[in-house]
């Protein structure tokens, strides 16, 4: 992993999940300039449904509001999601309306699109992808991600190859709209789907609706996907995508450096974390000065504990677990205890085994 981007969703996807899409248009002023300065590598903005919404309940135009918004967020690359067939209604629309539609969005200021076909009519996909590229704005091409003996990784690869070799596509894009991609299925698919990708970038959509995609995104940092797809705090989280803040700070938690350098720098009955090359170890002194190593990862859903010296345990920051300085589990959520360090690394999880603390 070298560099990691974040496409924020928070206008779009976030508000769609937990308001139902009535965010008004001047709602978004406020926050725009920040949001806009934030860093990101895109701004999913809108999308067809999201016009028949602000008519129809908000009775604005959303095309005033599509200038309005592009005008308060000048720098960063607004992007609208389509279906290969498809606009505002569940029946097909007519290709000239389709063309004439994108053609629209990036005279408005669309800079990419995500294409998608829940059958997967790849010809139809094909042939938008190129009226957006011949548009002037980016194309990506989407495969939902769902669990049936039919959708194998290979099943999906090979869709991917297909995409990707089309020159009107710039990127590929998983989207897990129910949220259930585990880590250990993206241990599988993504580097499954990264063979097909023929050098394209590879971007991650997991909704956080039962929790996982949190995990499943260190997964994917892990495994070579260049963007992330994060929601700022208020409208992230549940049916929404995870949150910006806290996927940064799980990802500075995984990839920064210790709290101390060397384990001489812990006092006797003391703890720190220290970095050894890729993993991050917690480390305890006893009094009479010998050491006890566990791997910082907490066996509940695997965040990075910190030394608690008041109470002198391993206190887990997400959901509040607790274990003893040598490693035993004090309180739930988490199970099982810190994981030895000097395991061998089991080669399907790539994760040290967990076995009961001395
Ligand atoms: S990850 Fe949930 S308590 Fe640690």
């Amino acid at each position: 992993m070298t560099h990691i981007d974040l496409v924020d969703q928070t206008f779009r996807d976030g508000q769609q999940c937990l308001w139902g899409m009535r965010l008004r248009t001047g709602m978004v002023t406020p926050v725009a300039r920040e949001l806009d300065t934030a860093g990101y590598s895109a701004i999913d903005i809108t999308g067809s449904s999201m016009f028949e919404c602000v008519l129809r309940y908000s009775r604005e135009d959303p095309w005033e509001g599509l200038d309005h918004w592009r005008r308060a967020m000048p720098r960063t690359e607004f992007r609208s999601g389509v279906g290969s067939n498809r606009i505002v209604k569940f029946g097909l629309s007519p290709d000239a309306i389709l063309d004439l539609w994108v053609q629209t969005l990036v005279k408005h200021g669309m800079g990419s699109f995500w294409v998608y076909d829940c059958l997967y009519n790849l010809d139809q996909m094909k042939r938008l992808c190129d009226t957006i590229h011949a548009a002037g704005a980016k194309a990506l091409g989407a495969i939902f991600y769902g669990i049936s003996p039919v959708h194998t990784d290979e099943w999906f690869a090979q869709r991917v190859r297909q995409m990707a070799s089309w020159p009107s596509v710039s990127a590929i894009y998983v989207e897990d709209a129910p949220g259930i991609l585990t880590p250990e299925r993206a241990r599988t698919l993504i580097p499954a789907v990264r063979e097909a990708l023929r050098g394209k970038p590879l971007e991650l959509h997991s909704h956080t609706t039962i929790g996982l995609s949190p995990l499943t995104y260190l997964e994917g940092a892990d495994l070579g996907i260049a963007a992330l797809h994060v929601a700022c705090g208020p409208l992230a989280n549940g049916s929404s995508l995870p949150s910006a803040q806290s996927v940064v700070a799980n990802l500075a938690e995984y990839l920064g450096a210790g709290e101390v350098d060397n384990v001489d720098e812990i006092e006797p009955g003391e703890g720190a974390i220290v970095r050894r090359g890729l993993a991050k170890h917690a480390v305890y002194r006893r009094e009479d000065g010998s050491l006890v190593e566990r791997s910082a990862v907490c066996t509940h859903v695997g965040c990075i504990v910190h030394w608690n010296s008041f109470e002198k345990c391993w206190d887990c920051p997400c959901h509040g677990s607790q274990f003893a300085p040598e490693g035993n589990v004090l309180n739930a959520p988490a199970i099982r205890p810190l994981a030895k360090t000097d395991e061998a690394v089991d080669v399907e999880t790539k994760r040290p085994a967990f076995h009961e603390a001395d």
